[in-house]
């Protein structure tokens, strides 16, 4: 995981990108560097980190060694597009979510999936999403508010997410028993397909330890319908943690592992 971070501004900034970036710093904890006219990799150098948080027209870009990481709601565009013309979604259905249901995303990476999964649950729903990495939760709950597009129903699924920046074994234990309708994990798989382009820049940030039988029965405790993992297809990871692999997607190479808490399995 990433050492330290230091947050700062494009070379030509207006006040506002400088408010952003002060308030990001205290957030997390970090310093806040005036940009003056230095380059990014002076500023590297000069304080000692491979990670720089640059607020860049209002937007948040974290430079990492391994490319630029900033928020894209593409994927879960196109998911809603299909889903609004009738059709399926392997995870909504694997997941089961549906129209006012609650949702636990206990690893909220990009977002992807949470904002699917709030545009089903829709207003009368509710999607909150765990995520340990701060930067990652800083820089994906600060796009999912601050975002805009044309496509409204997309804008408000996102708006309606609440970010927090926890471990989901912490956020978990804390929680009722039967609280939340079903509760999502999609771990860092133990071996990554590299050629997932949009996870790249998140392997460095990203928390990669596997997924516990401790987390797994806090899940058991809290959900009320049904808990879910993404994984390889063929991963182990299924049978290790007790999730019965959700048939479909046969030229997929992610599966969905499904523990059905309604029907007593
Ligand atoms: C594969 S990504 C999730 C991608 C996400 N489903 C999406 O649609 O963009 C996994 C994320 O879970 C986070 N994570 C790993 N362990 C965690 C934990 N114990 N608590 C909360 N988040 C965790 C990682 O930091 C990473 O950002």
């Amino acid at each position: 995981m990433m050492g330290n971070l230091i947050v700062t501004t494009g070379t030509k900034s207006a006040p506002e990108n400088i408010e952003i970036a002060e308030r990001m710093a205290r957030r997390l904890d970090v310093s806040y560097i005036a940009r003056g006219r230095d380059s990014l990799a002076s500023m590297k150098q000069k304080y000692k980190t491979a990670y720089v948080l640059v607020v860049r027209h209002g937007d948040l870009f974290l430079e990492t060694p391994s490319g630029e990481f900033f928020f894209h709601p593409n994927m879960a565009h196109v998911r809603i597009k299909n889903l609004r013309q009738g059709k399926k979604d392997r995870f909504i259905e694997a997941a089961g979510i549906k129209m006012g249901m609650t949702v636990l995303d206990c690893t909220l990476g990009l977002g992807s999936d949470a904002i699917v999964a709030s545009y089903v649950t829709g207003e009368t729903g509710a999607v909150r999403g765990l995520e340990v990495s701060p930067v990652i939760a800083a820089v994906v709950a600060f796009g999912l508010k601050r975002m805009t597009t044309p496509n409204n129903v997309a804008l408000a699924a996102m708006r309606r997410i609440q970010v927090i920046a926890a471990d989901y074994k912490d956020f978990l234990c804390q929680q009722p028993d039967k609280s939340v309708d079903v509760i999502y994990f999609d771990p860092m798989f133990r071996r990554p397909l590299l050629d997932s382009v949009s996870l790249n820049p998140l392997r460095f940030l990203a928390d990669s330890r596997p997924l516990s039988e401790d987390a797994v029965r806090e899940a058991w405790r809290v959900a009320r319908c049904r808990i879910v993992m993404k994984e390889a297809r063929d991963s182990q990871e299924f049978s290790r943690l007790g999730f019965s692999v959700y048939e479909g997607g046969r030229y997929s190479r992610v599966g969905y592992g499904v523990v059905d808490l309604s029907s007593g399995k």
